[in-house]
Formats: C-alpha cells, sequence, structure tokens
C-alpha cells in the first residue's frame, strides 16, 4: 500500500492507494472512526457495481451503513439532490459524531463533501474516488461545491476529508470515455510539474500498459497535488498552476455546451493551444507544444483546435470567475515540468489568442 501523508494548516490526513482497498475501508475506518453510523453518498451505476463490496466491508466492521443514491452524472451537482441528500441524512438520523462517505466520481465527490461540510454545520467524511479524474484530482485537496444555474462550483467550500481510499481496480468498469478524460488532467501533472510522469506516459502505449503503471501514475499526480495544496491551501497562489489549460479548455467547453468534448478533453485542447503561443512569444522553451501533442496523440486525445468564434472564447475568458483587478492569472509552462502565473491585463487576452 501506498500512504501519502497531507500536511495541512488546518488538517493532516492520509491518502492510502492500493489495488483491492475497498474491501477493506471497513477496517481502516474503524482505526478513525469510533461510531457506527455511516452514511454512503454514491450514484446509482457505483452502487449497481460495487455497492455490496463496501456494505459488507463495513458490515463486517460492525458499522450501520445507509446509503444515499444518486443518479449518475453532473446533473446531480445541483441544489436540488443536495437537498435531497439532506432530506436523507436526516431521515437516516445522521448526527454530529457519525460519519459521511463519498462513493463515487467527481460528482458524488463534489456534492458529498458539500453536504459534509453543511450539514448540521459540517461533520467528518472519507473520499473513495472511483473515476480517473477523482482519484488523481478531485478527492484531494477538500474543494467541494454544488453548480447553479448561472455557473458550475459557485456554491462550495474547502473541506478536507478524514482519509481518502485509492482503489485503481475500480476503474476497470469506467468507460472508456472518463478514462480519456482522467488523462487530460494527468497529462496536466505531467506538464506542471513533472517531467518524470511526462516520459513515464510517453513510453505507454496501450491500455493494458496504461494500467499496468496506474497506481504509479495515480501516486504521481496525488504527490503533485498533495505538494501543491500544502503551500496553498485556499488558492491564492500556486495551486493556480493546477488550473494550466482549464481557461482556454473551460471557454471551449461553454462554447460547445459541454456537449462536444469532456472536460479533460477541453483541457488537453488548452493546453497545447496556449503552450503554441507562449512558445512563439519566447515564454516557453521551443518544441514544449510539440512535446505535449506528442503525448496527446499518444492516448488519442484529438488535439485540432476546433472552428470557435473566437471573440466568444475571448468574451468568457474575460468574466472568467477566476479574473481579480483586471487581470487573468494565466498558466503558462516555462518547459515540460516546470510552470508559472502570468498575470495578464485581459485586455491583452485577445491579442495573445490570436
Ligand atoms: N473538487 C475538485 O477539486 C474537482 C477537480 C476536478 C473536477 N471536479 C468535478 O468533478 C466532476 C467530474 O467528475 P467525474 O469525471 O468523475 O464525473 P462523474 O462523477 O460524473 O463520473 C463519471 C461517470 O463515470 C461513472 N463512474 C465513476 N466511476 C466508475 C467506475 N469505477 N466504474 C464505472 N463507472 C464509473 C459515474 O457513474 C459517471 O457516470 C465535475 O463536476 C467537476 O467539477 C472537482
Ligand atoms: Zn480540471
Amino acid at each position: 500500500m501506498k500512504v501519502l501523508n497531507v500536511n495541512l494548516k488546518t488538517k493532516k490526513y492520509d491518502i492510502l492507494i492500493e489495488k483491492g482497498i475497498i474491501k477493506n475501508v471497513g477496517m481502516e475506518i474503524k482505526k478513525i472512526y469510533d461510531g457506527v453510523k455511516i452514511a454512503v453518498i454514491t450514484d446509482q451505476n457505483i452502487y449497481s457495481l460495487y455497492g455490496n463490496i463496501l456494505k459488507d466491508s463495513l458490515l463486517n466492521y460492525g458499522f450501520q451503513p445507509n446509503f444515499v443514491i444518486v443518479d449518475p452524472g453532473e446533473k446531480s451537482k445541483s441544489i436540488n439532490v443536495l437537498e435531497n441528500v439532506y432530506s436523507k441524512l436526516i431521515e437516516f438520523n445522521i448526527t454530529r459524531g457519525d460519519m459521511i462517505i463519498t462513493f463515487g466520481g467527481g460528482v458524488v465527490g463534489d456534492l458529498g463533501g458539500f453536504a459534509a461540510s453543511t450539514y448540521l454545520r459540517g461533520i467528518d467524511y472519507v473520499q473513495i474516488p472511483t473515476s480517473l479524474l477523482a482519484q488523481i484530482d478531485s478527492s484531494i485537496g477538500g474543494k467541494v461545491a454544488v453548480n447553479i444555474k448561472q455557473g458550475k462550483n459557485l456554491v462550495g467550500s474547502f473541506y478536507q476529508p478524514k482519509k481518502v481510499f485509492i482503489d485503481s481496480n475500480l476503474l476497470n468498469t469506467l468507460p472508456e470515455e472518463f478514462i480519456k478524460d482522467g488523462l487530460g488532467e494527468v497529462i496536466k501533472y505531467a506538464c506542471i510539474s513533472s517531467l518524470d510522469l511526462y516520459e513515464l506516459l510517453l513510453n505507454i502505449t496501450s491500455k493494458e500498459e496504461l494500467f499496468h503503471n496506474i497506481d504509479k501514475i495515480i501516486l504521481d499526480c496525488c504527490n503533485i497535488k498533495k505538494e501543491i495544496i500544502e503551500q496553498d491551501e485556499l488558492d491564492t497562489g500556486i495551486r493556480m498552476i493546477l488550473n494550466f489549460g482549464h481557461t482556454l479548455g473551460h471557454a471551449i467547453e461553454t462554447y460547445y455546451n459541454y456537449e462536444k468534448y469532456t472536460h479533460g478533453e477541453a483541457v488537453a485542447l488548452g493546453m497545447y493551444y496556449i503552450t503554441q503561443k507562449s512558445e512563439a512569444l519566447g515564454y516557453t522553451e521551443l518544441g514544449t507544444s510539440n512535446k505535449i501533442k506528442k503525448l496527446l496523440n499518444n492516448f488519442n486525445i484529438d488535439y485540432s483546435f476546433p472552428n470557435v468564434n473566437m471573440d466568444y472564447i475571448n468574451k468568457t475568458i474575460c468574466k472568467d470567475k477566476k479574473n481579480i483587478s483586471g487581470n487573468i492569472n494565466l498558466i503558462l509552462l516555462k518547459k515540460i515540468g516546470e510552470a508559472f502565473v502570468d498575470q495578464m491585463p485581459i485586455k491583452n487576452i485577445y491579442n495573445f489568442l490570436q
């Protein structure tokens, strides 16, 4: 088992990475929780596939689990569904000393984590991420949120879990499109922080090889994120480099109304395009965008920039909630493995992107 200790000013907790760990979750939770009631927030897909395994593991250690099952997909990250989750927690008589487990992809993690952070002013929770994206990104760092009609993740908080359990065996059932989606973020970590990870990924040529190396990849990504959030838990400085490719990626996602590209694919496009631009302007070592392209090619991720209306993209970027005092914090690479934040006045973004 690989264990990562996350040391934040407000909280310390472990991320445990091991194939098959889902069967031992009961035993592991016993070490951190001496109550009996547990509410497991999950989605229907995960419940059908793995609900019984988790339930048995909890029952074996004397816990009383109750499952809150939401519909799969982004639509569940809403205020309405959140309210239903609260109702279920009340129905199960979950009190402040009890425990929540979020068991699913990023949707369940964000929704369940936000429920945990607000229900009775906050109760302990544990994350068991099941998608690649959740295992390398969303389950770490404590950002939890729901969407409102004005935009994604506009209502949320920072709320760290008590533990994170990562079982990469669960990825065997993850549909291909979500593997690709997660790989977009894996490539992001390599670009911003690790030439070693970049090289490891470049040598992977099949799904078998990817799965053979998956625990090492997950560990590397979690480690990078852990080190970044330890320096900047509340996302006011260095943590921003995790947004590499995201400013443009988000604009492309919204342009296509979240239908044409997955998040990871849009981020991939954003990383490649921004780096082409920053390279041409001399901010980035020559050849870097080509290296990104090679990796995207390797995983069959589309890198051809779509025929979007650049005025729309520009306007979307300019009203991004992350802009501060007329500036955009644009994340650029010096080279593969090294990122920096460039504060660019909003008025310059249009020229930069041309
Ligand atoms: N909190 C953060 O720091 C953070 C970071 C990145 C993304 N996010 C959020 O994460 C969400 C996206 O997460 P996601 O891509 O995991 O989406 P998701 O939770 O919708 O999962 C994707 C799909 O895969 C299914 N699935 C998950 N694990 C499976 C498995 N092991 N086997 C079979 N099917 C499985 C789910 O049921 C769902 O249909 C977005 O809402 C995004 O805003 C949060
Ligand atoms: Zn992302």
